[in-house]
């Protein structure tokens, strides 16, 4: 594939990672409320889980794997006079790529001190329209603990549909918190409609 693109929307820039973000990164994940409601990311999150984690990132895109965006928010010097001046990594939203069917799941998370400002479905409507307008995906499904309805909220506002419910379906880590999962899809049909 093609160098992965950078997505820009109001508020934000949605950018490959790059090495400069491992320290930042390990920061931000290192945070066990954050970690309790996803499948990937354990606590502690280690500087070396940062850097392991960015460095598959782009072979996975590459290899048409996976494509996953720095979520940034742009900053400005002045809030009267908008000229861009840098933007701040705050978290991170992706597709895991299923090319035999045409289907991406979608997963993201956002460091704690920037939650509750619409930015994860911000973010979330920039991948959709990556998804199904320069991906050309049919459908985009994601998976949330039912203990997340902050998550399930972004879904909602996403405009993705429950198609399902597993019981004790996710185990974290080793431990014995099974968990139940929620099952979220959308057709291309149904957001090309929305459009
Ligand atoms: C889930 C997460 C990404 C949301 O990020 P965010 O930027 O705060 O999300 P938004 O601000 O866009 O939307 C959050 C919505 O959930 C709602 N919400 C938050 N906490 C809630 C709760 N306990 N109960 C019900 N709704 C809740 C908010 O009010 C908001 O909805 P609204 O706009 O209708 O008011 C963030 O909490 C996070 O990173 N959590 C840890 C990782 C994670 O769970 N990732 C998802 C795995 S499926």
């Amino acid at each position: 594939m093609n160098g992965q693109p950078t997505l820009k929307t109001s508020r934000l820039e949605l950018r490959p990672f790059c090495s400069n973000d491992i320290a930042l990164v390990a920061e931000l994940a290192n945070d066990e409320q954050l970690s309790l409601n996803l499948r990937s990311f354990g606590f502690p999150y280690t500087v070396d889980d940062a850097r392991q984690w960015i460095q598959t990132l782009e072979k996975e895109w590459e290899n048409g794997q996976s494509t996953v965006f720095g979520v940034c928010v742009r900053e400005t010097e002045d809030k009267r006079e908008p000229t861009l001046v840098g933007a701040t990594l705050v978290g991170a939203i992706g597709i895991v790529l299923d090319r035999q069917s045409n289907r991406g799941e979608l997963g993201y998370w956002i460091g704690r001190s920037y939650w509750g400002q619409g930015i994860a479905t911000e973010a979330g409507k920039s991948i959709l329209d990556f998804a199904f307008g320069q991906l050309c995906l049919n459908k985009l499904t994601a998976e949330c603990l039912t203990r997340n309805p902050a998550s399930s909220r972004v879904l909602e506002k996403l405009g993705m549909v429950q198609e399902g419910f597993f019981a004790k379906h996710f185990r974290k880590r080793e431990s014995d918190d099974y968990c139940d999962v929620q099952a979220f899809g959308l057709l291309r049909r149904a957001w090309n409609e929305r459009k």
